[in-house]
């Protein structure tokens, strides 16, 4: 007999489950990080009307395709437009598929940084302790990090394993109240920290002049990105929402929340950074991870008001953040094998959870544990394309899907909610009577046609001839 296929309890839970999947590893570490690469004020100006002009409506598509067929990524294009588009959904379950195998990485390091405070917090901050050595140190530790990613899939897949209600949704209403609980405490310890004066105005007070046009397609890529749009996770995420509930609401909420969550953050990494003389000039040289893993730990104990209470804390968030998004891609994966191969939930997620696992591997070791690993790279014309000159496994990876992988999957979504449903099929989902007020059939259609395609395409453009977003 067929299992029941899986609902939310209720849409509070949906929407707490979907917010979990948005927010992740793109609030915390990268939107801050190319916040400040691109100086500020006009890009974060750039990245809201990114996420209200693009992001929205694609999130109101992936949700209602979901919705609309009740089947996860593969079968809903293939129920709503036609098995040709079979194709599009493998190519959603191939980059949850890859997006996992390193994220979890990354992941792991937050449990890694969690024990570090937590010891410091007993013993005290070592002296003469080189943060950023410390960082080389573990991720080039082959047997940490395996052990450490290893841990967080067993995590993922334990979520899971126990089903959209009872796995998924339960551990999304259990996190996010905590995870926001940690960053309103962060909140207030940072702002009475001296630099959040000024660490406001970087983030909010634009200067156009500074702003490149390379930065506006970098927003809108980081706007799918961190929205969890462009490979079916949504949709889904959508095929377990019940009939009686807005999507249009529930996009909204969803959006407005992941983006609070991003300027927190950033609110409160700049206001520790802006509080310390020379760290700026440190911060702007030790690139992506350099933040979150090598300049805050030690800010935690030197300079934040309770920091450290607050230290080990703030790596807890991380790990929460990432988890409530790792079993977000897991599912796509799996819901997957459910729903167009029959395998039941628990068969399914064993074996993803296995198979995503041998390739976590090769990311987990790909930063200075193995030097095949670490050093490897695609040469020729299409490795410059493809992977733009980018050396070792995890970067190779993270390049084809940030660059890749998300925008033309998006760019195919936008294309099928616009194009190719009609707009009896749409309109039924969005304009259904639950919508509220503000909500106009028309403006979504006009965004979905016409602004949201050529904003990807733009993207698609861009990196095609050589500019890089991840
Ligand atoms: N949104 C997640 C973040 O900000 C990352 C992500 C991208 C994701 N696509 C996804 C998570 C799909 C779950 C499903 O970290």
């Amino acid at each position: 007999m067929q299992e029941q296929r899986g609902q939310w309890s209720s849409n509070v839970g949906f929407i707490l489950a979907a917010t979990g999947s948005a927010i992740g590893l793109g609030n915390l570490w990268k939107f801050p990080f190319i916040t400040w690469n691109n100086n500020g004020g006009a890009f974060v100006l750039v990245y809201l009307v990114c996420i209200a002009g693009v992001g929205l409506p694609i999130m109101m598509a992936e949700l209602l395709i979901g919705r609309k067929t009740q089947r996860s990524v593969v079968g809903a294009l293939k129920a709503a437009l036609g098995p040709a588009w079979g194709i599009v959904g493998g190519w959603g379950v191939l980059c949850g598929f890859i997006l996992l195998s390193y994220y979890t990485v990354i992941a792991g390091w937050s449990l890694f940084y969690f024990t570090r405070t937590a010891g410091w917090t007993m013993s005290g901050f070592p002296a003469g302790l080189q943060t950023g050595d410390l960082f080389a140190e573990q991720a080039g530790n082959g047997a940490l990090q395996l052990g450490l990613s290893l841990l967080f899939s067993l995590a993922t897949i334990s979520i899971v394993y126990f089903g959209v209600q009872k796995g998924i949704e339960r551990i999304a209403r259990l996190f996010l109240p905590i995870l926001f609980g940690i960053l309103i405490l962060l909140l207030i310890s940072a702002l009475r920290m001296e630099g959040s004066g000024e660490a406001l105005a970087f983030i909010f007070r634009p200067s156009f002049g500074e702003l490149e046009p390379r930065s506006v397609l970098e927003a809108l890529g980081h706007a799918f990105f961190t929205l969890s749009l462009g490979m079916g996770a949504m949709i889904t995420y959508g095929s377990y929402i019940d009939r009686s509930q807005s999507i249009v609401k529930a996009s909204a909420v969803i959006v407005l929340l992941d983006t609070l969550i991003a300027l927190v953050a950033t609110i409160i990494m700049f206001s520790v950074i802006f509080s310390v003389e020379g760290m700026p000039e440190q911060v702007s040289g030790t690139g992506t991870v350099g933040m979150l893993f090598i300049s805050l730990p030690e800010l935690f104990y030197s300079e934040v008001p309770f920091g450290s209470l607050l230290g080990p804390l703030f790596y807890v968030l991380v790990a929460l953040a990432a988890l409530t998004s790792t079993i977000s891609l897991l599912e796509v994966v799996v819901s997957y094998l459910i729903d167009e191969h029959g395998v039941g939930r628990r068969a399914a997620t064993l074996m993803c959870g296995g198979a995503v696992f041998l390739f976590t591997i090769l990311a987990a070791l790909s930063f200075g544990a193995v030097s095949g690993l670490s050093n490897m790279e695609v040469g020729g014309y299409l490795g410059q394309k493809l992977f733009g000159g980018k050396v070792g496994w995890f970067s190779l990876a993270d390049h084809f899907v940030s660059n890749w992988m998300l925008p033309t999957g998006g760019f195919a979504i936008t294309m099928a909610a616009g194009w190719f449903m009609t707009r009896e099929a749409t309109r039924g989902e969005l304009a259904d009577g639950t919508e509220p007020g503000w909500f106009r059939y028309g403006a979504w259609r006009f965004f979905i046609r016409f602004v949201a395609p050529a904003a990807v395409g733009a993207i698609i453009i861009a990196v095609f001839l050589g500019e890089d977003f991840s």
